[in-house]
C-alpha cells in the first residue's frame, strides 16, 4: 500500500464539551496511528492535545479509543484499516477529559497509593529474601504492566458507572493486590481488603481487561480469578476461617 490520504475523525474539546472533527491526513507505508496524529498536529491542527512518550509500546502514555476500542496509538498500524474507511480516534471514556485526546488518569494513581506496599517479615533484610523460582516467575507476568490503563478504561464496572469508582480499584490494581498476596514473603493478608475495600466482588470475570492488554497479561485468568478463589477460601471454608482466626500470618 503506497501513500494515501486517510479519513480521520478526531474528538476535539475539553471538559466543557466537544465534538468529532473530520480531517484528511497523509499516510505512508509502515505508519501507525500516532504518526498520523502527529502529522495532523504538524499540518492542520497545531493545538491538538495528545499524550505520548516512547512510540514503542512501552511507556503506556498514548492510550486512546480507536474506532471505539481501547488501544495504544503507537502500536496500531494504519495498515490494519481499509483506506476507504474512516478511522475515529477518541479519548479514553472512563476518565475525565482534559483536552482533545488527553484524559486525567489520576484515579489510577489514587488507587495505586491506597494499596499497602510489599511488606516482608520484620527483621528480614534485603539480600536475605529467599523464595522458590516458581513464585518469582508467577509475578513476572504481572510486572510486564506498562500502566497504560486500557484495562481500567474498558472495565464495565467503572466505564459506565462513575459511582463505582470509589469502591472499585479496577483490574490493574486487583492484579497488583493478587501479585502481593501470592508473594511468599509478604506478611499482609490482602484478601479481606481486596473484597471489602477494593471491590473485587464487582468483577464478574468478563475478561474484557485481558483482551485489551497490550502486554498480553492474562489479567483475569492469572490474577483476578486466583484472587477470587483465595477470598472465597478465606470467607467460606470453615477450616481456613478457623485457621485464620487462630494462626493469623505474623505481622509483627
Ligand atoms: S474481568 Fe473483571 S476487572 Fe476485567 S473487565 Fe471484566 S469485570 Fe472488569
Ligand atoms: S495490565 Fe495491561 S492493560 Fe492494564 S495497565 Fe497494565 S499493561 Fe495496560
Ligand atoms: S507512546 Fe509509549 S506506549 Fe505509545
Amino acid at each position: 500500500m503506497g501513500t494515501y490520504d486517510a479519513k480521520l475523525r478526531v474528538w476535539r474539546g475539553d471538559d466543557d464539551g466537544g465534538e468529532l472533527q473530520d480531517y484528511a491526513v497523509e499516510v505512508n507505508e509502515g505508519e501507525v496511528v500516532l504518526d498520523i496524529v502527529h502529522r495532523l498536529q504538524a499540518t492542520q491542527a497545531p493545538d491538538l492535545a495528545v499524550r505520548w512518550n516512547c512510540k514503542a509500546g512501552k511507556c503506556g502514555s498514548c492510550s486512546a479509543e480507536i474506532n471505539g476500542k481501547p488501544k495504544l496509538m503507537c502500536m496500531t498500524r494504519m495498515s490494519s484499516f481499509d483506506p476507504a474507511d474512516t478511522v475515529t480516534i477518541t479519548p479514553l471514556r472512563t476518565f475525565p477529559i482534559m483536552r482533545d485526546l488527553v484524559t486525567d488518569v489520576s484515579f489510577n494513581y489514587e488507587k495505586a497509593r491506597q494499596i499497602p506496599s510489599f511488606t516482608p517479615p520484620k527483621g528480614l533484610k534485603p539480600g536475605e529474601y529467599r523464595m522458590a523460582q516458581v513464585d518469582v516467575e508467577r509475578s513476572q507476568e504481572f510486572r510486564k504492566c506498562i500502566e497504560c490503563f486500557l484495562c481500567q478504561d474498558v472495565c464495565h464496572v467503572v466505564r459506565d458507572h462513575e459511582e463505582n469508582k470509589a469502591n472499585f480499584a479496577g483490574p490493574r490494581f486487583h492484579m497488583r493486590i493478587a501479585e502481593l498476596d501470592m508473594h511468599p514473603l509478604d506478611v499482609v493478608d490482602r484478601r479481606e481488603m481486596a473484597q471489602d475495600t477494593f471491590g473485587l466482588g464487582y468483577c464478574n470475570i468478563t475478561k474484557c481487561c485481558t483482551e485489551v492488554c497490550p502486554e498480553h497479561i492474562k489479567i483475569t485468568d492469572n490474577a483476578l480469578i486466583p484472587m477470587k478463589e483465595r477470598v472465597a477460601d478465606r470467607k467460606y471454608d470453615p477450616i481456613v476461617w478457623l485457621g485464620n482466626k487462630l494462626f493469623r500470618r505474623d505481622q509483627t
